[in-house]
């Protein structure tokens, strides 16, 4: 569920039109819903209501401080992975005692940060890693909180480049290494093991491969909780959202519709069968689920440049590319595109949708039926606030765009869109040159 759908004509975000933020804040502009963020936060708080949960947002799906702080007050801690996104959380006056630094190539000095501003934990990838940062412990005079990353040996049925729990990903330790390495661990003296984690891949869209890696961790868990005294099980983040229908699930009633069997996964769903898998534990649960959170809770605004008729073909050719949203051109993902201003009495276009970068796989959408619009108009692609923004580069010197975030009647600009003078601000010419 979410808060964008049409009032009349007109695409609104909660009650803003989109057509009044585009001709403030110009396109391309991600907009934000606080509302959504604010529901998805606590239906997933709410789906493991019997256990000690602790959300902690995985920044990386979007950092936007404004975000950020929206999570924080919500009560979320933050799972982190490198020194930029812990500055963040510091700088939206976040909790970085109720969040956690993870990644497979923490530097010294990231270690170091995470440790001197009292993480919760660390989540460590390998032995060389839990040797590292029991040295950096050390010099600090301080003992580092771990959890190892264990990885189970799960097929998510996701895209691959998106899952993380087969024994052949780069990601943690296999699981019949894992009490061996919280062996090395516990002799390490500037290390207190605390917890487990596990994450097995992202936009899942059934509870099943959660429920497997659970169930195969959870007697790793059980023993190192009478053995080590750990007192926490993150189970990581993935949940995956409704991509095809996103506007129409925003709605109640297009989830009442769909067959049981066919329903795509809820937060609902996701507690009724991990919570009696995790009961018995009796420890904290962490969830880490980024996507989830504030996937459907944005959208990209962007302006048509041209409709061209090319041979066979139709190209909408759009403000937005793949350098503000390079899903589309890296994962072949599928976000839906609808207009701001919708228009029933208009004819049906059927186009790929392009950006402006010279790349052929600048294309957010192939042979897509649209209603047909010109120059000018607006479209939103939904689904935009997860690996959005925080994916974007400046590429074809291309500059990042605005964001905004809504609240009721009320909007506002969240980051100004960047200027030509910023982005060549670290830049010179060598006077070898000049
Ligand atoms: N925890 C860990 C250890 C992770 O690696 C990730 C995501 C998460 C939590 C959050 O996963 P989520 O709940 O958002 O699915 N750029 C890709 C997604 C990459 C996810 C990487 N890890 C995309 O646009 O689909």
């Amino acid at each position: 569920m979410h808060h964008f759908h049409y009032s009349g004509p007109s695409l609104q975000c909660e009650a803003v039109d989109l057509a009044a933020v585009a001709r403030l804040y110009g396109t391309p502009t991600y907009v934000y819903s606080a509302a959504t963020i604010a529901e998805n936060f606590h239906r997933l708080q709410q789906s493991l209501a019997g256990l000690d949960v602790q959300i902690c947002y995985a920044a990386k799906a979007n950092s936007n401080l404004a975000v950020l702080r929206h999570c924080a007050n919500l009560g979320a801690g933050f799972d982190l992975v490198s020194g930029g996104e812990i500055r963040r959380v510091i700088a939206a006056g976040g909790d970085l005692q109720a969040s956690v630094f993870a990644g497979v190539g923490k530097t010294e000095d990231e270690i170091r940060l995470a440790l001197e501003n009292g993480v919760f934990a660390l989540h460590v990838e390998s032995e060389p890693e839990l040797a590292r940062i029991n040295h950096v412990a050390g010099k600090l005079g301080v003992k580092a909180p771990i959890a190892l990353r264990v990885n189970p040996d799960v097929d998510a049925h996701t895209h691959a480049k998106i899952t993380t729990g087969r024994s052949d990903n780069k990601f943690g330790i296999p699981l019949k290494q894992a009490a061996g390495a919280y062996e090395v661990a516990a002799k390490l003296k500037n290390l207190t093991l605390r917890g487990v984690q596990m994450h097995i891949g992202s936009q899942l869209t059934t509870v099943a491969p959660f429920a497997e890696a659970v169930q195969k961790v959870a007697p790793l868990v059980a023993d190192l909780q009478a053995n080590h005294g750990i007192t926490y099980f993150s189970i990581g983040g993935g949940m995956g959202i409704v991509y095809k229908d996103a506007l129409a699930s925003g709605a109640q009633a297009w989830w009442d519709a769909q067959p049981a069997a066919q329903r795509p996964l809820t937060p609902e769903a996701y507690g009724e069968t991990l919570t009696p898998l995790l009961a018995p534990l009796g420890l904290k649960v962490l969830l880490e689920h980024g996507r989830f959170i504030v996937g459907n809770a944005g959208v990209l605004l962007t302006r048509v440049e041209h409709l061209k008729r090319g041979a066979n073909k139709n190209f909408l050719v759009v403000d937005a590319a793949m350098n503000d949203l390079v899903r589309p051109a890296m994962y072949e993902s599928y976000h839906e595109i609808v207009p701001v201003q919708r228009d029933s009495s208009r004819r049906a276009l059927v186009a790929d949708v392009v950006g402006p970068v010279c790349e052929s796989g600048d294309c957010f959408a192939k042979d897509r039926q649209l209603q047909e619009v010109g120059e000018g108009e607006l479209l939103a692609l939904m689904s935009a606030g997860a690996y959005g923004f925080t994916m974007a580069s400046r590429y074809n010197t291309r500059a990042l765009a605005a964001e905004v975030l809504v609240n009721g009647s009320a909007f506002e600009l969240v980051r100004q869109r960047e200027t030509f003078a910023q982005m060549i601000a670290g830049e010179k010419v060598p006077a070898f040159l000049q």
